[in-house]
């Protein structure tokens, strides 16, 4: 489709300006720019725009790929239509992750419906039940951590997250069934999305056997919780109840292999972006102390004044909190290759995207933009919006914007309030050791990514 709706005429197409290549490719054939973009894709589109500008194409190793960058170009991708601009054509290497029927593999209605279920159980209106659990949850993980002590952030709030969502969205039995096992399938299917996906979704590897198994042992143990709650026949107010009870519009019911894929489908969305994002607000409140302590000032007068405990009428009067949250997702946005298979030619501001060719936004890049966020290489939590809605894209935007973004926002914010009332951190090494590293489509910071904690006094 065109940006202005317009069929393309044959002229417009000779005529059309020639996007800039990336240099530094290997020849057609051999690779193109895949090693370079696997090694970190952040930075390998940082280099790209600043060698080629708004437009940059290069050569995903087989696939050609047109990096764009700024709000114009991010609203012009967001407001296309989803079946020519096609997200789902661009990630059907998730399919076998999600489970056949489930999202891109399933017919385009049935995944709009299923993702209104999961709207459904991420709405605003459900935080105020969720915000008392993930706190409860937060003071149980440090009940023992003792006067002070060292840990590994980016482990540790990868097994808090995983507490926390399952119990909100999934309810307390599945969360105190989770085992090793329920972890280590995770991880597993976790490590099959990468890169090459995006490349050739059909490719065979090794991992992507070892996937297949654990998608299938996964389904499993979701089948049998799910069980079980049917035969004790409790009605509970969570995602999983929403599952369970949804119809789609003809009436059926989602199959129990469905419903397993639906929570695959969300755990996969929600879990890491949510840890590492926790992660890197705990470093970079360590390496800036004055506004950490602007921050802890902002949660103890909230918290004093508060007789409710964890409200979301409390939750909204820790701005400055919520603007360092928002800023760490400015400087450290998880997820960095929001990708679309182009299916119908895409026109922009006079250039042709011919179909075939997959289209590319990178938060990490839109995001230090200085025209859109003045001294971007600076944290600064006071730092205001900008005033294109399109500028800010950790969460995506249009029609695929993450539904889980009040959530996310949510957990962080709880986790904080707590370990900040509680204690205090600093970095257990040299700044410089806490990198941004990306061995898969996750910013995330390196490992490990220890921090020392000591109580407050
Ligand atoms: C800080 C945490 C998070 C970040 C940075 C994040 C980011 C994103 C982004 C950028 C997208 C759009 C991808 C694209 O356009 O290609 C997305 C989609 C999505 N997110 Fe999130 N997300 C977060 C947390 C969550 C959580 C907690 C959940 C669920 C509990 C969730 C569920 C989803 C789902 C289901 C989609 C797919 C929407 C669709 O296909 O239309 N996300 N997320």
């Amino acid at each position: 489709m065109t940006e202005t709706g317009n069929p393309p005429a044959a002229e417009d197409k000779a005529s059309a300006p020639v996007i800039p290549f990336v240099s530094g490719a290997r020849p057609a054939g051999e690779g193109g720019h895949f090693e370079e973009f696997c090694a970190h894709p952040a930075y390998f589109l940082m280099r790209a725009y600043r060698e080629c500008g708004e437009l940059a194409e290069f050569d995903m190793g087989g696939i050609n790929t047109v990096l764009m960058v700024g709000p114009q170009a991010h609203e012009a991708v967001f407001r296309a239509d989803d079946i020519n601009v096609s997200a789902r054509e661009a990630y059907q290497f998730m399919v076998p992750i999600f489970g056949k029927g489930i999202q891109y593999g399933a017919p385009i209605d049935i995944e709009r419906q299923q993702l209104r279920m999961h709207s459904r159980g991420l709405a605003s209106e459900r935080m105020n039940h969720y915000a008392p659990v993930i706190a409860k949850e937060t003071r149980e993980w440090i009940a023992n951590w003792g006067d002070s002590g060292e840990m590994d952030f980016y482990e540790g709030f990868a097994d808090l997250t995983i507490k926390t969502s399952t119990h909100c969205l999934l309810g307390s039995e599945f969360r105190y069934s989770l085992t090793e096992e329920f972890a280590s399938l995770y991880h597993t299917l976790g490590a099959a999305a990468d890169a090459g996906g995006l490349q050739d979704p059909n490719a065979q590897k090794s991992a992507y056997h070892a996937r297949d198994l654990a998608r299938a042992r996964l389904e499993e143990l979701i089948t049998e919780r799910v069980t079980l709650r049917r035969a004790g026949g409790e009605v509970h107010p969570d995602l999983l109840q929403i599952y369970m009870d949804a119809t789609y519009a003809d009436g059926k019911h989602l199959s129990t292999s469905e419903i397993a894929g639906m929570i695959v489908w969300f755990m996969f969305a929600g879990h890491h972006t949510s840890a590492n994002t926790a992660a890197w607000v705990l470093v970079e409140l360590a390496r800036n102390p004055e506004l950490a302590n602007e921050v802890v000032a902002e949660i103890d007068a909230t918290m004093a004044a508060s007789a409710d405990g964890f409200d979301m009428k409390t939750l909204r009067r820790m701005a400055l909190t919520e603007g360092f949250i928002r800023e760490t997702l400015r400087v450290h946005p998880p997820l960095n290759t929001l990708t679309r298979r182009v299916v119908e030619d895409f026109h922009y501001k006079g250039h042709i995207i011919p179909r075939g060719k997959n289209v590319m936004l990178c938060p990490y890049v839109a995001h230090r933009l200085e025209e859109q966020f003045p001294h971007a290489e600076q944290f600064d939590p006071h730092r205001p919006n900008p005033d294109n809605p399109f500028a800010l894209i950790p969460f995506g935007g249009g029609q695929r914007k993450c539904v889980g973004n009040a959530f996310a926002m949510l957990q962080v914010k709880v986790i904080f309030a707590i370990l900040l009332s509680e204690y205090e951190f600093e970095l257990a090494g040299p700044p410089g050791t806490y990198a941004e590293i990306m061995p898969s489509l996750i910013l995330r910071p390196s490992d490990p990514c220890i921090l020392r904690y000591r109580k407050r006094r």
